[in-house]
């Protein structure tokens, strides 16, 4: 059975009404941590210009291959092995992007995995271009809403490595690298999209 995100669902015309207008004149685009792939196959769907590359660790390719099999789209790359940690993974893509889209990942991955996720996205991204990150984020060390307080929470019980990320704390890791914010969109649910663009 395919695996399915109900969040997904919810959250992906919100996103697509911020990142259509980002992309409108991007050919490819790199998403990290696919998860189910329902987002590339509604994004890739939504924006056919675009070819959209799908990545996360091998355990999700099943999923994400059932959901590309199904929607038989063009302008869907199947998803490349990409563990944010494995330096080698990043050395494999031997490409560069016009666009990273990554949701929901930065409070899963460790501290240390999200330094090299800005350190390696900044290598494989063309100059100007855009990395968009959806999900919580905190402020100055505090939550946006006592929601995202007990999911954090949450998360620190699944994995004590998990944690939401302060936004201050990505603008100096993307700085490191040449790296600007250019943006913060408020989303549902305590919900932000941050973009940073290449230098
Ligand atoms: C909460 S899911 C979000 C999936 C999807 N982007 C979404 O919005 O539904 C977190 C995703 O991050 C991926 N992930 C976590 N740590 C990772 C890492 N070190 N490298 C690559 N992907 C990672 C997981 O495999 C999973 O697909």
């Amino acid at each position: 059975m395919k695996p399915f995100s109900e969040s997904c669902v919810q959250n992906r015309v919100p996103i697509i009404q911020i990142i259509k207008p980002l992309l409108m004149k991007c050919e490819t685009v790199l998403e990290i941590g696919s998860g189910t792939g329902q987002h590339a196959v509604y994004f890739a769907t939504e924006m056919p210009q675009l070819t959209w590359y799908t990545s996360d660790r091998e355990q999700n390719h099943w999923g994400i291959q059932q959901w590309l099999d199904e929607a038989k789209l063009d302008n869907i790359k199947p998803p490349i092995a990409l563990d944010v940690g494995d330096q080698q993974a990043w050395r494999d893509l031997e490409q560069s992007f016009d666009a990273i889209f990554s949701a929901n990942t930065l409070h899963i991955m460790s501290a240390s995995e999200v330094e090299c996720f800005f350190a390696e996205v900044a290598a494989i991204l063309k100059p100007q271009a855009l990395l968009i990150v959806y999900g919580p984020f905190n402020y100055q060390g505090r939550y946006t809403s006592d929601s995202n307080a007990r999911f954090d929470d949450w998360l620190k019980r699944q994995n004590p490595q998990s944690a939401i990320r302060d936004s201050e704390w990505l603008d100096e890791l993307a700085k490191k690298v040449a790296m600007k914010r250019i943006q913060d969109y408020t989303m549902p649910a305590n919900n932000r999209i941050l973009v940073w663009q290449k230098q």
